[in-house]
């Protein structure tokens, strides 16, 4: 059994975790609105529609944010579609999937869920075919109290209250071509500072959130940031991030090396703020919004064959499998070391598209990758202290030199709680890992892991549980973790 060290002292704090890195993402897309978390007459619903089954397991993530509308939707989308009365919404086309939209769904019902789940709106913005002057309507519309024309059609259609909406995104993506509305970075930059400031004027308490690079293989990545932060650098408060995972080689320890590929990414992004921040002599810090991110890859030959206009099809469906519940609970330990700056991630998508639950029309069930994220959520709120991990590493096709261990720590706000995550990336051995910890005394509670699975099992309708945490004894000493493992680890402070 090869052998390893995990040091924690109390004192090596990195941040304290802002609990948005635990959002989620809700656009019009395939199946996640429609059939997903609204579907009126099925026997599972309530009575606004909502499926019962799929908020509960929504609930059991303790959610704190929920990106929506879109994505690649937003770009095309008006958002007076979506509010008043049902009768009056149009059916219109949706150029960023090729799908007719109802709007029988639109913000006005979102709310209303997110009030069922113990969540928040963070609100797209379409800068695509739209511009700064609808984004400052749409915040008049959701946050003023009343007394103007648009907070008083919010009024009139039930809403009295301001939905005191905090956190905006300014677009979706506006650097790839595929994106309706697609902007050079000085274009964008310009409408996006533009829509800031009214949106500002219009309600001081809101926050901000650029878009970023689609991702990190643009041919743009880098001086698109370093231009669309020059203009927004003092009207926004998070540059967005975006980055999707796969493994279409089938070669598990490259795939399970992402982790370092999505590290270097934020370093990259955090650098570039930096550099504006000195250039512009400034005093504030840009945050990160990494408000995409998941494994995507399985089912893109499916999807290249939809027909196009079809009315919330079966798109973008992937069944994930245990290496990727392994992966995204490495993504999560990645989001954690890097909470100083990553202030907000959205695990991209929530429901039934890219997402941790699935269903169908008789149930809803957990995929593989709902546990990591469930328990990372749970237990990964309060201060994340850094792990100095001693152990073996390997060479993958991506990156050299990766530890098969990736770990850190969490404080829980109350202080009493210790919960330490460890990734082992080894696929043949166990690792038999010592703690050296220092300014902590602790009692161990339990272990629980994922691990024992087949790295291509899979949790379906007549299966849910196949792949799920087990809960172990934990003592005192050394831990065990299994090869192929994600574990966390925890224990009392006394
Ligand atoms: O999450 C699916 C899509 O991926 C989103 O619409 C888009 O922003 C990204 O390219």
């Amino acid at each position: 059994m090869q052998k390893a060290v995990l040091a924690i002292d109390a004192c090596n704090i990195i941040s304290e975790i802002d609990e948005r890195i635990y959002g989620s993402f809700i656009e019009h897309l395939g199946r996640a609105v429609y059939g997903g978390i609204y579907q009126p007459g099925n026997p599972n619903s309530d009575v606004d529609g909502f499926r019962k089954d799929v908020m509960a397991l929504v609930r059991e993530l303790n959610v704190p944010v929920i990106r929506y509308p879109g994505g690649n939707f937003v770009s095309g989308y008006n958002w007076e579609d979506g509010v008043g009365p049902k009768e009056n919404r149009p059916v219109r086309l949706d150029l960023a999937w090729f799908t007719t939209e109802t709007n029988e769904f639109g913000m006005q019902e979102f709310q209303k869920w997110l009030e069922k789940v113990g969540s928040n709106m963070m609100m797209a913005v379409n800068l695509g075919t739209r511009g700064p002057d609808s984004a400052r309507n749409l915040v008049e519309y959701a946050n003023f109290p009343s007394g103007t024309f648009l907070s008083d059609l919010r009024i009139s259609h039930g809403r009295k209250e301001p939905y005191g909406i905090k956190t905006w995104c300014l677009g979706n993506e506006m650097d790839g071509p595929w994106q309706m509305g697609a902007k050079t970075a000085d274009e964008y930059g310009r409408i996006a500072a533009e829509a800031a400031k009214l949106m500002k004027w219009t309600d001081p308490n809101i926050e901000l959130v650029a878009c970023g690079s689609s991702n990190s293989h643009m041919p743009t990545y880098g001086s698109w940031e370093s231009t669309v932060l020059s203009h927004v650098y003092d009207h926004v408060d998070y540059i967005s991030m975006h980055e999707y995972y796969g493994n279409p080689d089938d070669d598990t320890p490259t795939f399970l090396s992402e982790t370092e590929t999505m590290d270097k990414f934020i370093k990259s992004v955090v650098s570039i703020c930096d550099r504006i921040k000195e250039e512009k002599h400034s005093d504030k810090t840009m945050y990160l919004s990494f408000d995409e991110w998941n494994v995507w890859y399985h089912s893109l030959d499916h999807d290249a064959k939809l027909e196009r206009w079809g009315r919330a099809p079966h798109r973008l469906e992937d069944v994930y499998n245990f290496e990727d519940a392994l992966l995204v609970g490495g993504l999560l330990i990645t989001l954690i070391k890097n909470s100083d700056r990553v202030r907000m991630a959205c695990l991209a998508q929530l429901v039934n598209v890219i997402a941790p639950i699935m269903t169908d029309d008789d149930g809803a069930w957990p995929q593989t990758i709902y546990h990591p994220y469930q328990l990372t959520s749970r237990y990964g709120r309060g201060s994340a202290l850094r792990v100095d991990v001693d152990c073996a590493s390997y060479d993958s096709k991506k990156h050299m030199h990766v530890p098969y261990l990736d770990s850190v720590a969490v404080l829980s706000e109350s202080g009493v709680e210790l919960t330490v995550f460890v990734l082992n990336r080894n696929l043949e051995e166990d690792v038999e890992a010592e703690f050296d910890i220092k300014g902590l005394s602790l009692r161990p509670i339990v272990h629980v892991a994922l691990e024992g699975c087949g790295l291509k099992d899979v949790n379906d309708s007549r299966n849910p549980d196949r792949v799920k945490p087990v809960e172990k004894q934990l003592r005192e000493g050394s831990v065990v973790l299994s090869k192929a493992s994600w574990n966390v680890l925890r224990y009392r402070v006394v």
